[in-house]
């Protein structure tokens, strides 16, 4: 039986749209087994029970690359990362997918290899990176369709809260409501956040997180989607934290600079949302 395990991701970071993204400490596995039938899959609701199954299509991606024939098996999910709220739970299904096949067949493909694969399926490597190698990174794809990482240690002294509403965003939808073109003042601006805001999160600088970290590219459509972005935004302000929006949402993401300042904001959230779910989160470094 093979067992993969991969953390949820949060990606954008505010100012690093389709770029940064980070690993939590949240994990989602899948078993693979051997099997009689063609294909099994529990652990998922029913209509997701089938070969459409973004896992399973991903082992056959996995299959078909290395030119292996396609086994009969058996899958079972365990997943704790919420669907449809910018927490990675396509990366999950896309990694755990290609992964499980590459473990199934003795491990001939590289974890570059496998982020090349999961960036073709998912479009852009924002969660499928730190999916696959922990932490913080920055990615893109280059002018010969590489893609291209960065890895960044994150200082110890922050601190992650995800704030889940009990709503969804589409993906397709907060794509679509982008505009299509942006000024260059806008991209200067954009620029020199996200190198700001990725220094100022490797050494732990709280005030110039806070500075850095304000996105023109996608928040300012895309907290239309969300109807508690504000007053999220708001209580995290009040409580010294910063928020950004958790991949294109609805997940909102507060970064704290201390332990007691999270545990106090954890809580405030908490009892202002009793019906969402709110989450401590470390970032994941097992890669
Ligand atoms: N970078 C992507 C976006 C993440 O913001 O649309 C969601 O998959």
């Amino acid at each position: 039986m093979i067992e993969i395990k991969v953390p949820a991701t949060s990606a954008n970071i505010g100012v690093g749209f389709d770029c940064l993204g980070l690993a939590v400490s949240l994990y989602s596995t899948v078993l693979f087994e051997p099997s009689d039938k063609k294909l099994t899959i529990s652990g998922c609701p029913e209509g997701f029970q089938n070969s459409h199954n973004l896992i399973y299509q991903s082992f056959v991606a996995a299959c078909n690359f290395l030119q292996r024939p396609i086994p009969k098996i058996k899958i079972t999910i365990q997943n704790n990362i919420p669907i449809s709220r910018g927490l990675g739970s396509s990366a999950f299904c896309i990694v755990a997918g290609l992964a499980g096949a590459n473990a199934w067949f003795g491990q001939p493909l590289s974890k570059t290899q496998l982020l090349e694969l999961a960036t073709k399926v998912e479009g852009h490597p924002d969660n499928v990176a730190p999916a696959i190698f922990g932490k913080m990174m920055a990615s893109f794809i280059d002018d010969d369709h590489n893609v291209q990482t960065v890895p960044f240690e994150l200082a110890n002294n922050l601190h992650f809260i995800a704030i889940i509403p009990n709503y969804t965003v589409n993906t397709d939808q907060a794509r679509k409501i982008l505009p299509q073109e942006m000024t260059y003042q806008t991209a200067t601006y954009q620029m020199g956040h996200a190198i700001a805001l990725s220094k100022a999160l490797e050494i732990g600088d709280f005030s110039l997180i806070k500075t850095a970290i304000v996105d023109k590219m996608h928040e300012p459509y895309r907290s239309q989607l969300i109807p508690d972005y504000h007053r999220v935004k708001q209580i995290c302000e009040n409580n010294a934290a910063v928020m950004y929006i958790s991949g294109s949402g609805s997940t909102m993401m507060a970064i704290t600079s201390d332990e007691l300042i999270s545990q106090k904001s954890f809580k405030e959230l908490k009892k202002d949302f009793p019906q969402w779910e709110v989450l401590q989160l470390e970032i994941d470094t097992t890669g």
